[in-house]
């Protein structure tokens, strides 16, 4: 094994601890190869190179009722659900349809940047909630629908991740979940929550989703398989009350007719079938908990007093908050000639400058000894731009 030190990383490529992609060595496992197999070998392989029904593939779509009915305690329908061409597909397609350009959406601020992107294509309204390190604070909500309300405006949803969240790694209270939904009762709010962290719990049990404590009423869910088995197969699942659903399936893109990726579902239907995904999700677990712990002791290690970062359960990010002197974007630039990316606040915001004092760092990707060396780039390079500050 090459052992790195933090001095002599910067010629190298960088150390990726900036995109939410999943652990490299976690994808191409002979599982899988032997499912392609299989799925290629099998009389209606055809079928997956074939237009398919517009709802996705029948075989996966019940292997996800039947697991998601069985992990959530809700008894799913066909009607309530749909496979989509990943999770901002989902995303896209209920922008498209409920809020409509000069529609408005409520977002927390900070939130996944595509999803702002997707909402902005749309030319929707954006409002941002404010989150603290128990997520989304229902307080702000309740304010901003209250206001949205006196201004004759009704938001078509509120797009959330509650669970393990991007950038923030924070997770939503059962507490506060049902505080959310009594607001969204009283106003009348659709809730959209993304929940493609949900199957990454390090370790302990997760909150009831949305949908699960709502009944499946005015809640759509949404998940992927991008953050467990592949992000190329493209692919991910709508749950929603059977209205959205018909909503989903009678709109163009989808009445074209073809269902979403029927050759990738096709192989993750032969997976799953296999039995290979229980044994999958548990081995994710451990790598994931191992490399958020060896992350954490690595930030206790090397960054300097007056920085502080959250404590994720799951999912792949922590959230960096820089002393209030020291700038992100211009860490950013010093850490990359340094030899590690990280992603800096700004595009997790509507106004980039509230994330001014934030970093995000993913520690999903990178091996264990890059994460160590990374986190210590980083910690010298945020050292010296306090010890300049301070001279
Ligand atoms: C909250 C959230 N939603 C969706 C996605 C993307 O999912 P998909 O690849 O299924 O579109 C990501 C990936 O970064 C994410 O963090």
């Amino acid at each position: 094994m090459i052992i790195l030190d933090a001095g002599e990383h910067a010629e190298r490529s960088p150390i990726a601890l900036m995109l939410g992609h999943p652990d490299p060595t976690s994808l191409a496992t002979p599982e899988f190869r032997s499912a392609l197999a299989m799925a290629a070998d099998a009389p209606d392989f055809y079928q997956g190179l074939q237009y398919g029904p517009d709802a996705g593939t029948a075989s996966l779509v019940e292997f996800l009722m039947e697991k998601i009915s069985r992990e959530q305690g809700v008894a799913l329908r066909p009607a309530n659900i749909m496979l989509v061409a990943g999770a901002t597909h989902a995303v896209d397609l209920l922008a498209r349809l409920y809020a409509k350009p000069g529609g408005v959406v409520l977002i927390e601020a900070p939130t996944y940047p595509d999803a702002i992107h997707v909402l902005r294509d749309h030319q929707i309204e954006l409002h941002a909630i404010p989150m603290d390190d128990g997520g989304l604070i229902v307080g702000a909500l309740e304010e901003r629908l209250a206001w949205l309300k006196g201004q004759g405006k009704s938001p078509s949803f509120l797009y959330t991740i509650p669970t393990f969240h991007n950038p923030r790694g924070s997770t939503l209270s059962d507490a506060r979940r049902r505080e959310v939904l009594e607001l969204a009762a009283r106003f009348g709010l659709m809730i959209v929550e993304d929940d493609v962290y949900r199957d990454l719990a390090c370790n302990g049990p997760v909150p009831n989703s949305f949908f699960a404590l709502a009944h499946g009423q005015r809640v759509c869910s949404i998940g992927s398989f991008s953050k467990t088995l592949a992000p190329g197969l493209r692919l991910g699942w709508l749950v929603a009350p059977p209205d959205v659903i018909q909503t989903c399936l009678a709109c163009g893109t989808t009445q074209m007719g073809g269902g979403a990726s029927p050759f990738s579902a096709q192989v993750v239907a032969q997976y799953c079938r296999s039995g290979y995904w229980e044994p999958h999700i548990q081995r994710l677990r451990g790598i994931y908990l191992r490399r958020r712990d060896l992350m954490l002791a690595a930030l206790e290690r090397y960054m300097p007093a007056g920085t502080t970062w959250t404590h994720p359960e799951g999912g792949f990010f922590i959230w960096l908050t820089l002393p209030s002197t020291v700038v992100a974007s211009a860490v950013k630039r010093a850490a990359l000639a340094s030899g590690v990316a990280v992603a800096a606040g700004g595009p997790f915001f509507l106004d980039p400058r509230a994330g001014e004092q934030h970093l995000r760092l993913v520690y999903s990707y990178a091996d264990p000894e890059e994460l160590n060396v990374g986190i210590h780039i980083l910690g010298n390079v945020v050292a010296g731009f306090m010890q300049r500050l301070s001279e």
